[in-house]
C-alpha cells in the first residue's frame, strides 16, 4: 500500500484531483471508478476547476459508481445520481450516457446488480477506483461483515451508516435502509485504487484498514490485498497510524528514486 499523508484536507482533495487527470491525460478513453459522500466533493471541485482552466477534457470518459440508495429515483436530491450530476458531470465535458450509477429505482435490484457487473465488464473494466471511507471501515456499502470476495448486490446499512448519513435528508424525510452496492470482489478487480480520507473521525477506520488485520469487519482492510492502491489522507486522517514517520520516509525516498531515474534517462 502506497500511503501518503499530506497536511489538510484541500491538499488530500487536490493530490487525488491530479491522480485522475494524469490517468485521463494518459489514457483519454479510461473507465474510472467513482464515490459519493462529503469526501470527494473538493476533488471533484479541483476537477472542475482543471477541466475549466482545459487541463484535461471528460469527453471519451465513462465512469461507474459504487453504490445507491435503494427506492430513490436519480432526480430525488439525496440520490448519488442526482448527487454525481450536481458535484461534478453536470459542470465538465463528459457524455452523461457514459456514466453509470446503479439504479436506485429498480423494482428488480437483482437483475439491476447483475446487469450492472456485466456493463462494467463488457466496457473494460475500471482503471482507477476512488474510494471513501465509513468510519466502520465500510467501501461502498459494503458494511462490516460483508463478503470480502462480495458482488454488486443489495446490502443493509448499518444503523451507524444511516446516522451518519442523516444529515443530507431534511427532517422526517424517509431515509433508505438499503442500497445498490458494489462489491468488495468487484472493487478489487480495478487496475488501481485511490482511497482518500479527512479528518479524525476516520482515524480508527484508517488505522484499521493500513495497520490491523485483513478482516471483514474492516472491509477496506481488505486493500492490503491489492497491488495497487494508494490512501491519502490528512494528518487527523492519520491520527491512529503507529508508523507515520516511515511512511513519509518510504515517500521521500520514492520520490528520491524517480528524480534519480529521470536524470538517468
Ligand atoms: C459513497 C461511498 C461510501 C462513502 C463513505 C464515506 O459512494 O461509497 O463508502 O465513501 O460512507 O462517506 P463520507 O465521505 O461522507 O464520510
Amino acid at each position: 500500500m502506497r500511503i501518503v499523508v499530506l497536511n489538510d484536507a484541500e491538499s488530500v482533495a487536490h493530490y487525488g484531483a491530479n491522480q485522475i487527470i494524469e490517468t485521463i491525460n494518459k489514457k483519454p478513453d479510461t473507465n474510472l471508478g467513482l464515490a459519493t459522500g462529503s469526501s470527494p466533493i473538493r476533488l471533484y471541485q479541483n476537477l472542475i476547476t482543471a477541466y475549466q482552466q482545459g487541463q484535461v477534457s471528460f469527453k471519451q470518459v465513462t465512469t461507474f459508481n459504487l453504490d445507491e440508495y435503494l427506492g430513490l429515483t436519480g432526480d430525488h436530491p439525496q440520490s448519488y445520481r442526482y448527487f454525481m450530476n450536481q458535484q461534478l458531470f453536470n459542470e465538465i465535458d463528459i457524455d452523461l450516457d457514459n456514466t453509470f450509477v446503479p439504479d436506485g429505482s429498480t423494482k428488480n435490484p437483482l437483475k439491476t446488480c447483475a446487469d450492472y457487473e456485466a456493463n462494467m465488464r463488457e466496457r473494460g473494466g475500471v482503471a482507477l477506483q476512488l474510494l471513501g471511507i465509513g468510519r466502520n471501515g465500510h467501501i461502498g456499502f459494503n458494511e462490516p461483515s460483508s463478503s470480502l470476495v462480495s458482488r454488486t448486490r443489495v446490502k443493509t446499512l448499518t444503523k451507524d451508516t444511516v446516522e451518519a448519513n442523516r444529515r443530507f435528508f431534511k427532517p422526517g424525510e424517509f431515509q433508505p435502509h438499503l442500497s445498490l452496492t458494489m462489491g468488495i470482489g468487484t472493487i478489487m478487480e480495478a487496475s488501481q485504487i485511490m482511497l482518500i480520507a479527512t479528518g479524525a473521525d476516520k482515524a480508527e477506520a484508517i488505522k484499521n484498514t493500513i495497520e490491523g488485520p485483513v478482516s471483514a469487519y474492516c472491509p477496506a482492510s481488505i486493500l492490503q490485498m491489492h497491488a495497487n492502491v494508494t490512501v491519502v489522507i490528512d494528518q487527523d486522517a492519520a491520527l491512529g497510524l503507529k508508523d507515520v514517520a516511515f511512511y513519509q520516509y518510504i515517500e521521500q525516498e520514492q520520490s528520491r528514486l524517480q528524480a534519480a531515474i529521470k536524470m538517468a534517462g
